[in-house]
């Protein structure tokens, strides 16, 4: 899976990066990052959470054991401490932090459970978030694209993407509260939005540079039409299920 993590920098913002800026102010709203938190953030990628709990005045460490995104991350933010690091074996002492973030991480490490009890472990609280799959239009045309052109995806971990399994993962841990949080992101026309598909990010972006140039075209023409055509800007909405936990 990290595979499809393992790209710079520039090509996940260009993807996912509109979207998860966005989402990052909804997600540290709902897990309530107040100026003068110690707050850690988990799976940083290149810090579209991070970025925002700085703005907020929280005092962030993070982790991630991408090596292409951590440096990425440290030339973005040279002031934060940052390690290469997964997060269910992290380099923090027991109870270092106030609360513990892992947003659009969870699907992707390899020991979901591991992690969250490792987050519960150096923090008071303990949130994470996943996007939904039919809940997000970028990923429901993809699919409905992949099926149309006939080229199957790959099987990707599509674990943790509905709100019972994210409320699941942390009900071990205590008490869980959980929502859903919803962005709406803009593309200039749909050459943007292709141009971001083309770079190899996550499952989504494999899955085009898997295709042969016929079979790409296709999909390009049946992308755009699943999207309504759209001539000129446009805008997708996405949605994200969340929870928190302070465990006792
Ligand atoms: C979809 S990205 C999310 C990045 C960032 N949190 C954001 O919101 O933009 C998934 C991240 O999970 C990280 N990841 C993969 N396996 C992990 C693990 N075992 N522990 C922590 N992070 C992991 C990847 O390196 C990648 O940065």
């Amino acid at each position: 899976m990290n595979g499809a993590f393992n790209v710079d920098g520039d090509a996940y913002d260009d993807f996912m990066g509109r979207y998860s800026r966005l989402l990052a102010v909804r997600f540290a709203d709902f897990a309530g990052v107040e100026e003068g938190m110690r707050a850690l953030d988990v799976g940083a990628g290149t810090g579209a959470l991070t970025a925002e709990l700085v703005a907020r005045g929280a005092s962030v460490a993070a982790a991630d054991p991408s090596p292409e995104f951590v440096a990425a991350f440290r030339k973005r933010f040279p002031e934060v401490e940052v390690h290469e690091a997964p997060a269910e074996d992290m380099p923090f002492e027991s109870g270092a932090f106030d609360v513990a973030l892992a947003q659009l991480v969870v699907a992707f490490v390899s020991d979901a459970p591991a992690a969250v009890t490792e987050m519960a472990r150096v923090a008071r609280r303990v949130a994470v978030c996943m996007w939904g799959v039919e809940e997000v239009d970028m990923f429901a045309a993809i699919d409905r694209t992949a099926e149309a052109v006939g080229a199957s995806r790959a099987a990707e971990p599509r674990r943790f993407r509905t709100p019972r399994e994210i409320h699941d993962l942390l009900a071990p841990l205590g008490d869980v509260e959980s929502a859903e949080l919803d962005v709406t992101a803009g593309y200039r026309d749909f050459d943007e939005f292709w141009q971001a598909m083309n770079r190899g990010v996550g499952p989504a972006g494999q899955w085009v540079a898997s295709l042969g140039p016929e079979q790409r075209e296709h999909a390009r023409k049946e992308l755009s039409r699943e999207l309504g055509s759209p001539q000129g800007p446009f805008e997708l909405h996405a949605r994200a299920f969340a929870a928190v936990v302070t465990p006792a």
